[in-house]
């Protein structure tokens, strides 16, 4: 996975000026910013799902820190799984062996993350258009484009 990202990352490069330029007025701080897809991959090796297509630069209308919510927009922007983020493997439980009721550890556990960051975005708006449409005076126009929130959509049923 690092390798097809710095793949697109440095397919990128002559890009960047253009995102990069209004976010940073830093100009000797440099940083490659993927605009193709991202393949992510789960932490496990067990994997149960095929891993999922993310069109990054489809999201830059949102701030960088909608997801990179730790970016100090000076330094480089790190992995999502990166030691102390969302570097937990498995779903963490108890000693009991049943679902960990310690929050921190659960948005840790990398699926619980991307599933909340994702499909919570997607559900969101498309909990908002349902609304609109289902309102007196439906507007179509106003409904907003989102993302998948299926799971074959994100996760190709390819086995
Ligand atoms: C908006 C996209 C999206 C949707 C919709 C989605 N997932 Fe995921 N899922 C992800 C991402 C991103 C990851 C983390 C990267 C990875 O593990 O491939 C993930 C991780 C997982 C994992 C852990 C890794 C693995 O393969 O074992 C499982 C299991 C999973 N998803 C199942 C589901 C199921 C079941 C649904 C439907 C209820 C679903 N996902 C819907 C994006 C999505
Ligand atoms: C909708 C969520 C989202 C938004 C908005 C977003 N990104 Fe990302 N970005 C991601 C995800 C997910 C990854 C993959 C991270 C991983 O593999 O751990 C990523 C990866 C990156 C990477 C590569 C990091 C690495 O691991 O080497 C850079 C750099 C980056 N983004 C910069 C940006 C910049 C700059 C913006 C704002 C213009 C931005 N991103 C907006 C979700 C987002
Ligand atoms: C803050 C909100 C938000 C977050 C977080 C977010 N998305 Fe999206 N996503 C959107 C919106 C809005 C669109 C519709 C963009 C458009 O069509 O202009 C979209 C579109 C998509 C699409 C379809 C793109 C296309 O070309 O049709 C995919 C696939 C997708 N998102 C995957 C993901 C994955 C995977 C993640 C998590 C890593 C994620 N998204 C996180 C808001 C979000």
């Amino acid at each position: 996975m690092r390798k097809r990202l710095w793949l697109l990352a440095a397919a990128s490069m002559i890009v960047v000026g253009l995102v990069w330029g209004p976010v940073s007025a830093a100009k000797d701080n440099e940083m490659c910013v993927p605009m193709g897809n991202i393949i992510l991959e789960p932490l496990t090796a067990e994997a149960k799902r095929a891993s999922v297509t993310f069109p990054h630069a489809a999201h830059f209308g949102y701030s960088c820190r909608e997801c990179h919510h730790t970016w100090d927009k000076v330094s480089p922007i790190g992995s999502c799984s990166a030691a102390g983020c969302h570097d937990v493997a498995e779903a963490p439980v108890d000693d009991v062996g049943q679902p960990s009721k310690d929050r921190q550890l659960q948005i840790r556990y990398h699926k619980n993350a991307f599933h909340e960051s994702c499909i919570g975005c997607h559900l969101e708006i498309k909990r908002e258009n349902e609304k609109l449409m289902s309102s007196r005076r439906p507007d179509a126009e106003r409904v907003a484009p989102t993302g998948p929130t299926g799971c074959v959509q994100c996760h190709p049923a390819d086995y």
